[in-house]
């Protein structure tokens, strides 16, 4: 049995994995608008990968008897000052998911919930690889400052990003 305090915080983190979705959506239809369609589908990409993050929750809570309880989601950010300036969002909203990612385990621990914690453990190196995939684009995009032609040609590497199953990143 999942204590009271663990199942309310795996709900609130399914909240906050649901609104991870809805700010890349956010962003992805920024970049349509903005004409970087590779960038577009990587974060459509992207935001698919959050709502599977919320399903692992979802299904664990189920899995222990539990009971999932859904609130609102707040509206993600509409508009970002430059390609730059969304991925510096990403990076640093990645740093939050991931403080919320160990503070589950502290609890965990301080529960002795054992399966809890080994649940977390993939969450734990997935927000590992999400940091270091949106600090290395981060990179990419300080070094070629406002270069269309760099950004063109990032366009078209990131629109090459497929969803997981399919053999992509
Ligand atoms: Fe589900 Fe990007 O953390």
């Amino acid at each position: 049995m999942l204590s009271e305090k663990m199942l309310s915080e795996l709900n609130e983190q399914i909240n906050a994995e649901l609104y991870s979705a809805y700010l890349y959506l956010s962003m992805s239809a920024w970049f349509e608008d903005e004409d970087l369609p590779g960038f577009a589908a990587w974060m459509r990409v992207q935001a698919q990968e959050e709502t599977a993050h919320a399903m692992r929750f979802f299904d664990y809570i189920n899995e222990r008897g539990g009971r999932v309880m859904l609130g609102a989601i707040e509206a993600p950010q509409t508009e970002w000052k430059s390609p730059q300036a969304a991925f510096e969002n990403v990076l640093e909203h990645e740093k939050k998911v991931t403080s919320l990612i160990h503070k589950l385990v502290e609890l965990a621990r301080g529960e002795n919930d054992y399966a809890t914690e080994t649940m977390l453990q993939w969450f734990v190196t997935e927000q590992v690889e999400e940091e270091a995939s949106a600090d290395e684009i981060l990179q990419k995009l300080l070094r070629l400052k406002d270069s269309p032609q760099g950004l063109f040609m990032m366009d078209a590497k990131l629109g090459a990003r497929k969803t997981e199953g399919e053999g992509g990143e």
